[in-house]
Protein backbone atom coordinates (compact mmCIF):
# COMPACT_ATOMS: atom_id res chain seq x y z
CA UNK A 1 0.00 0.00 0.00
CA UNK A 2 1.46 3.48 -1.12
CA UNK A 3 0.55 6.09 1.94
CA UNK A 4 3.25 8.45 0.78
CA UNK A 5 5.53 8.64 -2.45
CA UNK A 6 7.19 11.11 -3.88
CA UNK A 7 5.74 12.97 -6.73
CA UNK A 8 8.47 15.59 -7.24
CA UNK A 9 9.87 16.61 -10.65
CA UNK A 10 13.32 16.63 -12.08
CA UNK A 11 12.27 19.09 -14.71
CA UNK A 12 13.98 18.27 -17.94
CA UNK A 13 15.99 15.04 -18.33
CA UNK A 14 19.23 15.00 -17.35
CA UNK A 15 22.16 13.19 -19.11
CA UNK A 16 22.19 9.34 -17.65
CA UNK A 17 25.75 8.16 -16.86
CA UNK A 18 25.65 4.79 -15.84
CA UNK A 19 24.23 1.53 -16.83
CA UNK A 20 20.73 1.95 -18.79
CA UNK A 21 17.39 0.61 -17.42
CA UNK A 22 16.18 -1.41 -20.71
CA UNK A 23 12.71 -1.55 -20.90
CA UNK A 24 10.87 -3.55 -23.59
CA UNK A 25 7.07 -2.27 -24.40
CA UNK A 26 4.63 -4.85 -25.08
CA UNK A 27 1.22 -3.36 -27.04
CA UNK A 28 2.74 -0.40 -28.25
CA UNK A 29 -0.75 1.31 -29.51
CA UNK A 30 -2.26 4.31 -28.20
CA UNK A 31 -1.13 4.82 -24.67
CA UNK A 32 2.15 3.00 -25.32
CA UNK A 33 2.77 6.32 -27.56
CA UNK A 34 2.22 8.55 -23.74
CA UNK A 35 4.90 5.50 -21.55
CA UNK A 36 7.31 6.65 -24.94
CA UNK A 37 7.02 10.28 -24.83
CA UNK A 38 7.15 10.29 -20.82
CA UNK A 39 10.06 8.13 -21.06
CA UNK A 40 12.53 10.99 -23.13
CA UNK A 41 12.22 12.78 -19.75
CA UNK A 42 13.31 9.44 -17.78
CA UNK A 43 16.97 9.60 -19.16
CA UNK A 44 17.98 6.55 -17.43
CA UNK A 45 15.39 4.33 -19.29
CA UNK A 46 16.48 2.98 -23.05
CA UNK A 47 13.81 1.49 -25.05
CA UNK A 48 15.14 -1.99 -26.39
CA UNK A 49 12.59 -3.79 -27.86
CA UNK A 50 8.77 -3.59 -28.90
CA UNK A 51 6.11 -6.53 -28.95
CA UNK A 52 2.29 -5.85 -30.91
CA UNK A 53 0.32 -8.10 -33.59
CA UNK A 54 -0.03 -5.42 -35.34
CA UNK A 55 2.82 -4.82 -38.19
CA UNK A 56 1.68 -0.93 -38.09
CA UNK A 57 2.48 -0.44 -34.62
CA UNK A 58 5.68 -1.98 -34.88
CA UNK A 59 6.51 0.53 -37.99
CA UNK A 60 5.94 3.65 -35.54
CA UNK A 61 8.60 1.69 -33.01
CA UNK A 62 10.65 1.93 -35.49
CA UNK A 63 10.60 4.91 -37.30
CA UNK A 64 9.63 6.85 -34.83
CA UNK A 65 11.33 5.60 -31.64
CA UNK A 66 14.19 4.35 -33.17
CA UNK A 67 13.72 0.46 -32.14
CA UNK A 68 15.61 -1.83 -34.40
CA UNK A 69 14.27 -3.90 -36.39
CA UNK A 70 15.41 -7.15 -35.63
CA UNK A 71 13.79 -5.85 -31.67
CA UNK A 72 10.50 -6.36 -32.86
CA UNK A 73 7.84 -8.83 -32.08
CA UNK A 74 5.12 -10.14 -32.76
CA UNK A 75 4.02 -9.15 -36.89
CA UNK A 76 6.20 -9.35 -39.72
CA UNK A 77 7.07 -5.25 -41.23
CA UNK A 78 7.28 -6.71 -44.61
CA UNK A 79 4.12 -9.14 -44.45
CA UNK A 80 1.55 -6.93 -42.21
CA UNK A 81 0.72 -10.10 -40.65
CA UNK A 82 0.95 -11.62 -37.27
CA UNK A 83 3.00 -13.91 -36.50
CA UNK A 84 2.37 -14.49 -32.51
CA UNK A 85 0.33 -13.46 -30.16
CA UNK A 86 2.77 -14.36 -27.19
CA UNK A 87 5.48 -12.97 -28.80
CA UNK A 88 7.06 -11.73 -25.71
CA UNK A 89 8.12 -15.04 -25.06
CA UNK A 90 11.06 -14.66 -28.00
CA UNK A 91 11.31 -10.79 -27.51
CA UNK A 92 12.63 -11.84 -23.71
CA UNK A 93 15.23 -14.88 -24.93
CA UNK A 94 16.71 -12.79 -27.41
CA UNK A 95 16.73 -9.31 -25.82
CA UNK A 96 16.90 -10.25 -22.20
CA UNK A 97 15.61 -6.71 -21.22
CA UNK A 98 15.34 -5.52 -17.63
CA UNK A 99 11.93 -5.05 -17.31
CA UNK A 100 8.61 -4.69 -19.58
CA UNK A 101 6.45 -2.30 -19.96
CA UNK A 102 2.57 -3.76 -20.86
CA UNK A 103 0.63 -1.69 -22.32
CA UNK A 104 -1.93 -4.28 -24.41
CA UNK A 105 -5.96 -4.38 -23.80
CA UNK A 106 -7.15 -5.90 -20.25
CA UNK A 107 -7.44 -9.11 -21.27
CA UNK A 108 -3.48 -9.47 -22.33
CA UNK A 109 -2.23 -7.72 -18.89
CA UNK A 110 -1.64 -11.04 -16.76
CA UNK A 111 0.05 -13.81 -19.32
CA UNK A 112 3.02 -11.34 -20.54
CA UNK A 113 3.49 -9.79 -16.64
CA UNK A 114 3.78 -13.64 -14.87
CA UNK A 115 5.86 -15.11 -17.68
CA UNK A 116 8.47 -11.85 -17.61
CA UNK A 117 8.03 -11.31 -13.68
CA UNK A 118 8.82 -14.90 -13.21
CA UNK A 119 12.01 -15.07 -14.86
CA UNK A 120 13.70 -11.98 -13.30
CA UNK A 121 12.18 -8.96 -15.40
CA UNK A 122 10.21 -6.32 -13.50
CA UNK A 123 7.07 -5.30 -14.82
CA UNK A 124 5.27 -2.12 -15.23
CA UNK A 125 0.85 -2.80 -16.63
CA UNK A 126 -1.64 -0.52 -17.67
CA UNK A 127 -4.79 0.04 -16.07
CA UNK A 128 -7.05 -1.99 -14.86
CA UNK A 129 -4.05 -4.54 -13.57
CA UNK A 130 -6.27 -7.53 -14.95
CA UNK A 131 -9.66 -9.08 -15.76
CA UNK A 132 -10.42 -9.95 -12.59
CA UNK A 133 -8.84 -10.45 -8.77
CA UNK A 134 -7.47 -14.25 -9.67
CA UNK A 135 -5.22 -12.61 -12.31
CA UNK A 136 -3.67 -9.68 -10.39
CA UNK A 137 -2.64 -12.69 -7.58
CA UNK A 138 -1.08 -14.40 -10.32
CA UNK A 139 1.04 -11.40 -11.04
CA UNK A 140 1.88 -10.60 -7.83
CA UNK A 141 2.87 -14.28 -6.83
CA UNK A 142 4.94 -14.18 -10.17
CA UNK A 143 6.85 -10.77 -9.26
CA UNK A 144 7.95 -12.22 -6.16
CA UNK A 145 9.47 -15.51 -7.28
CA UNK A 146 11.05 -13.50 -9.78
CA UNK A 147 12.20 -10.90 -6.99
CA UNK A 148 11.08 -8.15 -9.22
CA UNK A 149 8.75 -4.86 -8.43
CA UNK A 150 5.45 -4.55 -10.76
CA UNK A 151 3.29 -1.31 -10.25
CA UNK A 152 0.10 -0.60 -12.18
CA UNK A 153 -0.50 2.16 -13.99
CA UNK A 154 -2.83 4.90 -12.23
CA UNK A 155 -1.62 8.69 -12.33
CA UNK A 156 -4.50 10.26 -10.54
CA UNK A 157 -2.70 9.65 -7.23
CA UNK A 158 0.21 11.52 -7.99
CA UNK A 159 -1.95 14.69 -8.79
CA UNK A 160 -1.21 17.62 -6.27
CA UNK A 161 -4.57 18.15 -5.79
CA UNK A 162 -5.00 14.42 -4.19
CA UNK A 163 -1.58 14.71 -2.35
CA UNK A 164 -3.31 17.43 -0.85
CA UNK A 165 -6.03 15.91 -0.38
CA UNK A 166 -4.39 12.85 1.29
CA UNK A 167 -2.06 15.20 3.04
CA UNK A 168 -5.11 16.91 5.05
CA UNK A 169 -6.87 13.29 5.59
CA UNK A 170 -3.49 12.44 7.29
CA UNK A 171 -3.56 15.47 9.40
CA UNK A 172 -6.82 14.71 10.51
CA UNK A 173 -8.91 17.72 8.93
CA UNK A 174 -11.85 15.32 7.89
CA UNK A 175 -12.10 12.89 10.85
CA UNK A 176 -13.44 9.69 9.85
CA UNK A 177 -14.51 9.12 6.31
CA UNK A 178 -17.75 7.65 6.21
CA UNK A 179 -18.98 8.34 2.78
CA UNK A 180 -16.96 8.64 -0.75
CA UNK A 181 -18.98 9.54 -3.61
CA UNK A 182 -17.11 8.63 -7.01
CA UNK A 183 -17.77 10.08 -10.64
CA UNK A 184 -16.71 8.94 -14.17
CA UNK A 185 -19.48 9.46 -16.79
CA UNK A 186 -19.61 10.83 -20.04
CA UNK A 187 -22.49 11.97 -21.35
CA UNK A 188 -21.63 10.00 -24.88
CA UNK A 189 -18.17 9.11 -25.37
CA UNK A 190 -18.14 5.48 -26.11
CA UNK A 191 -14.11 5.20 -27.56
CA UNK A 192 -14.23 4.05 -31.17
CA UNK A 193 -10.94 3.00 -31.43
CA UNK A 194 -8.94 -0.44 -29.29
CA UNK A 195 -11.23 -3.04 -28.07
CA UNK A 196 -12.90 -0.85 -25.48
CA UNK A 197 -16.39 -2.23 -26.31
CA UNK A 198 -15.56 -5.90 -25.74
CA UNK A 199 -15.96 -7.74 -22.81
CA UNK A 200 -13.90 -11.06 -23.42
CA UNK A 201 -10.95 -8.69 -24.12
CA UNK A 202 -11.66 -5.78 -21.42
CA UNK A 203 -13.30 -7.26 -18.63
CA UNK A 204 -16.11 -4.46 -18.61
CA UNK A 205 -17.14 -1.34 -20.06
CA UNK A 206 -16.94 2.25 -18.75
CA UNK A 207 -16.53 0.84 -14.66
CA UNK A 208 -13.45 -0.84 -15.62
CA UNK A 209 -12.18 1.63 -18.10
CA UNK A 210 -12.39 5.11 -16.65
CA UNK A 211 -14.42 4.43 -13.48
CA UNK A 212 -11.22 2.60 -12.28
CA UNK A 213 -9.25 5.83 -12.33
CA UNK A 214 -11.31 8.10 -10.30
CA UNK A 215 -12.31 4.82 -7.80
CA UNK A 216 -8.04 3.81 -7.28
CA UNK A 217 -7.27 7.85 -6.39
CA UNK A 218 -10.21 7.65 -4.10
CA UNK A 219 -9.12 4.91 -2.65
CA UNK A 220 -6.15 5.68 -1.85
CA UNK A 221 -7.36 9.25 -0.65
CA UNK A 222 -9.38 7.58 1.98
CA UNK A 223 -6.15 5.17 2.99
CA UNK A 224 -7.17 2.00 1.31
CA UNK A 225 -9.69 0.44 4.19
CA UNK A 226 -10.49 -3.40 3.35
CA UNK A 227 -13.68 -3.78 1.13
CA UNK A 228 -15.60 -6.45 2.26
CA UNK A 229 -18.45 -6.13 0.42
CA UNK A 230 -20.30 -4.79 -2.74
CA UNK A 231 -23.77 -4.31 -4.41
CA UNK A 232 -24.11 -2.82 -8.07
CA UNK A 233 -25.90 -2.85 -11.06
CA UNK A 234 -24.96 -2.21 -14.81
CA UNK A 235 -27.05 -1.37 -17.88
CA UNK A 236 -26.50 -1.25 -21.80
CA UNK A 237 -29.04 0.60 -24.01
CA UNK A 238 -26.79 2.71 -26.18
CA UNK A 239 -23.61 1.45 -27.06
CA UNK A 240 -25.12 -1.87 -28.72
CA UNK A 241 -27.32 -0.40 -30.65
CA UNK A 242 -26.48 1.46 -34.21
CA UNK A 243 -27.05 4.86 -34.18
CA UNK A 244 -29.72 5.80 -35.97
CA UNK A 245 -30.43 9.22 -34.45
CA UNK A 246 -26.93 10.14 -36.27
CA UNK A 247 -26.61 12.08 -32.33
CA UNK A 248 -23.59 14.22 -32.47
CA UNK A 249 -20.74 13.60 -29.94
CA UNK A 250 -16.93 13.48 -29.44
CA UNK A 251 -16.28 9.63 -30.94
CA UNK A 252 -19.12 9.12 -32.90
CA UNK A 253 -18.71 5.37 -34.98
CA UNK A 254 -18.29 2.87 -32.03
CA UNK A 255 -18.22 -0.69 -33.40
CA UNK A 256 -21.84 -1.13 -32.04
CA UNK A 257 -22.03 -4.71 -33.37
CA UNK A 258 -19.31 -5.81 -31.14
CA UNK A 259 -20.48 -4.30 -27.85
CA UNK A 260 -21.11 -6.35 -24.81
CA UNK A 261 -20.26 -3.88 -22.07
CA UNK A 262 -22.18 -1.76 -20.25
CA UNK A 263 -23.01 1.37 -20.79
CA UNK A 264 -23.88 2.61 -16.79
CA UNK A 265 -22.53 1.03 -13.99
CA UNK A 266 -23.00 1.80 -10.03
CA UNK A 267 -22.10 0.52 -7.42
CA UNK A 268 -21.33 0.84 -3.90
CA UNK A 269 -18.78 -0.92 -1.84
CA UNK A 270 -18.30 -1.57 2.13
CA UNK A 271 -15.29 -1.21 3.69
CA UNK A 272 -14.29 -3.11 7.21
CA UNK A 273 -14.12 0.49 9.11
CA UNK A 274 -18.01 1.12 7.91
CA UNK A 275 -17.35 3.42 5.27
CA UNK A 276 -18.77 3.77 2.20
CA UNK A 277 -17.77 4.36 -1.20
CA UNK A 278 -20.20 4.73 -4.23
CA UNK A 279 -19.26 4.77 -7.35
CA UNK A 280 -20.81 5.98 -11.09
CA UNK A 281 -19.47 4.84 -13.95
CA UNK A 282 -20.82 5.77 -18.14
CA UNK A 283 -19.79 6.20 -21.36
CA UNK A 284 -23.13 7.23 -21.98
CA UNK A 285 -25.21 8.80 -19.69
CA UNK A 286 -28.20 11.09 -20.16
CA UNK A 287 -26.75 14.00 -17.19
CA UNK A 288 -26.02 17.88 -17.62
CA UNK A 289 -22.75 17.72 -17.88
CA UNK A 290 -20.21 16.55 -20.84
CA UNK A 291 -17.20 14.92 -18.72
CA UNK A 292 -16.92 14.47 -15.17
CA UNK A 293 -14.54 12.67 -13.27
CA UNK A 294 -14.54 13.58 -9.64
CA UNK A 295 -14.57 11.86 -5.98
CA UNK A 296 -16.28 14.04 -3.03
CA UNK A 297 -15.89 12.79 0.61
CA UNK A 298 -17.79 13.15 3.94
CA UNK A 299 -16.22 12.95 7.18
CA UNK A 300 -16.96 13.40 10.78
CA UNK A 301 -14.96 16.51 10.73
CA UNK A 302 -15.08 17.96 7.64
CA UNK A 303 -15.25 16.83 3.80
CA UNK A 304 -13.74 17.82 0.38
CA UNK A 305 -13.62 17.54 -3.48
CA UNK A 306 -11.70 16.28 -6.02
CA UNK A 307 -9.95 17.53 -8.43
CA UNK A 308 -10.77 21.04 -7.29
CA UNK A 309 -8.77 20.33 -3.56
CA UNK A 310 -11.73 22.07 -1.77
CA UNK A 311 -12.24 21.69 1.79
CA UNK A 312 -15.43 21.91 3.59
CA UNK A 313 -15.28 22.38 7.35
CA UNK A 314 -16.29 24.36 10.53
CA UNK A 315 -14.01 27.17 11.79
CA UNK A 316 -14.74 29.84 14.10
CA UNK A 317 -17.95 28.87 14.98
CA UNK A 318 -18.68 29.21 10.65
CA UNK A 319 -18.80 26.53 7.71
CA UNK A 320 -15.97 27.22 5.92
CA UNK A 321 -15.16 26.51 2.01
CA UNK A 322 -11.54 26.23 1.53
CA UNK A 323 -10.06 26.30 -1.91
CA UNK A 324 -6.45 26.34 -2.31
CA UNK A 325 -4.79 29.34 -3.54
CA UNK A 326 -2.15 27.78 -5.69
CA UNK A 327 -1.69 24.22 -7.16
CA UNK A 328 1.63 23.43 -9.27
CA UNK A 329 -0.81 23.00 -12.04
CA UNK A 330 2.70 21.45 -13.86
CA UNK A 331 1.84 17.98 -12.34
CA UNK A 332 -1.48 18.37 -13.55
CA UNK A 333 -0.33 17.77 -17.16
CA UNK A 334 -0.76 14.03 -18.72
CA UNK A 335 3.00 13.20 -19.58
CA UNK A 336 4.05 14.87 -16.53
CA UNK A 337 1.88 12.44 -14.93
CA UNK A 338 2.95 9.82 -17.20
CA UNK A 339 6.62 10.49 -16.23
CA UNK A 340 5.54 10.59 -12.46
CA UNK A 341 4.44 7.43 -12.67
CA UNK A 342 6.80 5.95 -14.41
CA UNK A 343 10.00 7.49 -13.22
CA UNK A 344 8.24 6.10 -9.66
CA UNK A 345 8.31 2.74 -10.87
CA UNK A 346 11.55 2.95 -12.31
CA UNK A 347 13.27 4.18 -9.26
CA UNK A 348 11.82 1.52 -7.00
CA UNK A 349 13.15 -1.14 -9.44
CA UNK A 350 16.81 0.32 -9.45
CA UNK A 351 16.98 2.18 -6.25
CA UNK A 352 14.66 -0.10 -4.38
CA UNK A 353 12.66 3.33 -3.45
CA UNK A 354 8.65 3.29 -2.36
CA UNK A 355 6.67 2.14 -4.47
CA UNK A 356 3.67 4.25 -5.86
CA UNK A 357 0.72 1.82 -7.11
CA UNK A 358 2.22 -1.86 -6.22
CA UNK A 359 0.51 -5.15 -7.31
CA UNK A 360 -1.66 -5.36 -4.26
CA UNK A 361 -3.50 -1.95 -4.76
CA UNK A 362 -4.12 -2.88 -7.66
CA UNK A 363 -5.42 -6.14 -6.53
CA UNK A 364 -7.67 -4.27 -4.30
CA UNK A 365 -9.40 -2.05 -7.09
CA UNK A 366 -9.83 -5.08 -8.66
CA UNK A 367 -11.94 -6.93 -5.86
CA UNK A 368 -13.76 -3.51 -5.82
CA UNK A 369 -14.57 -3.80 -9.63
CA UNK A 370 -15.11 -7.05 -9.79
CA UNK A 371 -17.02 -6.93 -6.76
CA UNK A 372 -19.83 -4.48 -8.26
CA UNK A 373 -20.07 -6.86 -11.56
CA UNK A 374 -20.70 -9.92 -9.54
CA UNK A 375 -23.34 -8.07 -7.67
CA UNK A 376 -24.56 -6.74 -11.30
CA UNK A 377 -24.74 -10.38 -12.26
CA UNK A 378 -25.72 -12.19 -8.98
CA UNK A 379 -28.58 -9.58 -8.31
CA UNK A 380 -27.65 -8.88 -4.82
CA UNK A 381 -24.92 -7.52 -2.39
CA UNK A 382 -21.71 -9.97 -2.37
CA UNK A 383 -19.20 -10.37 0.10
CA UNK A 384 -15.60 -9.61 -1.39
N1 LIG B 1 -3.55 5.22 -17.77
C1 LIG B 1 -4.39 5.72 -18.64
O1 LIG B 1 -4.86 6.85 -18.51
C2 LIG B 1 -4.80 4.88 -19.82
C3 LIG B 1 -5.40 5.50 -20.93
C4 LIG B 1 -5.75 4.70 -22.02
C5 LIG B 1 -5.56 3.33 -21.97
N2 LIG B 1 -5.02 2.76 -20.85
C6 LIG B 1 -4.87 1.28 -20.77
O2 LIG B 1 -3.86 0.88 -21.68
C7 LIG B 1 -4.18 -0.40 -22.24
C8 LIG B 1 -4.15 -0.29 -23.77
O3 LIG B 1 -5.04 0.71 -24.20
P1 LIG B 1 -4.79 1.52 -25.56
O4 LIG B 1 -5.72 2.67 -25.54
O5 LIG B 1 -3.35 1.77 -25.74
O6 LIG B 1 -5.31 0.45 -26.62
P2 LIG B 1 -4.78 0.24 -28.12
O7 LIG B 1 -5.75 -0.68 -28.75
O8 LIG B 1 -4.51 1.55 -28.75
O9 LIG B 1 -3.36 -0.49 -27.92
C9 LIG B 1 -3.23 -1.83 -27.49
C10 LIG B 1 -2.14 -2.49 -28.34
O10 LIG B 1 -1.93 -3.82 -27.85
C11 LIG B 1 -1.73 -4.64 -29.01
N3 LIG B 1 -1.96 -6.04 -28.65
C12 LIG B 1 -3.14 -6.68 -28.51
N4 LIG B 1 -2.94 -7.99 -28.21
C13 LIG B 1 -1.59 -8.17 -28.19
C14 LIG B 1 -0.76 -9.30 -27.96
N5 LIG B 1 -1.26 -10.52 -27.70
N6 LIG B 1 0.58 -9.12 -28.00
C15 LIG B 1 1.11 -7.90 -28.28
N7 LIG B 1 0.38 -6.81 -28.53
C16 LIG B 1 -0.97 -6.94 -28.47
C17 LIG B 1 -2.69 -4.08 -30.03
O11 LIG B 1 -2.36 -4.49 -31.34
C18 LIG B 1 -2.53 -2.60 -29.82
O12 LIG B 1 -1.51 -2.04 -30.63
C19 LIG B 1 -5.54 -0.79 -21.66
O13 LIG B 1 -5.35 -1.65 -20.58
C20 LIG B 1 -6.12 0.54 -21.18
O14 LIG B 1 -7.01 0.41 -20.09
C21 LIG B 1 -4.63 3.51 -19.80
Amino acid sequence: MAESVSTKMDGPAKAFKGKKFRVAIIGCGGIAQAHLEAFKSIPEVEIVAGVDIDANRLVVMRDKWGVPEENLFGADIKTGKTTSDTAWVEMLKKVKPDAVDVCTPNGVHCAPIVYCCERGVHGFVEKPMAMNPGECEKMIAAAKKGKVKLSVGFQHRYRPACQALIEARRNGVFGDIMFVKVRALRRRGIPNWGVFGRKELQGGGPMIDIGVHMMECAYEFMGCPKPIAAMGNTWTYIGNKKDKTNVRSMWPGWDWKTYTVEDLAIGQIRFDNGAIMQIEASFAAHMKENEVHEFSAMGTKGGCHFPSAEIYTDQNNTMVNIAPAWMDSRGEGWTVLFTTKLQNWVDACRKGTKQGASGEDGLNVQKMLNGIYDSAAAGHEIKI
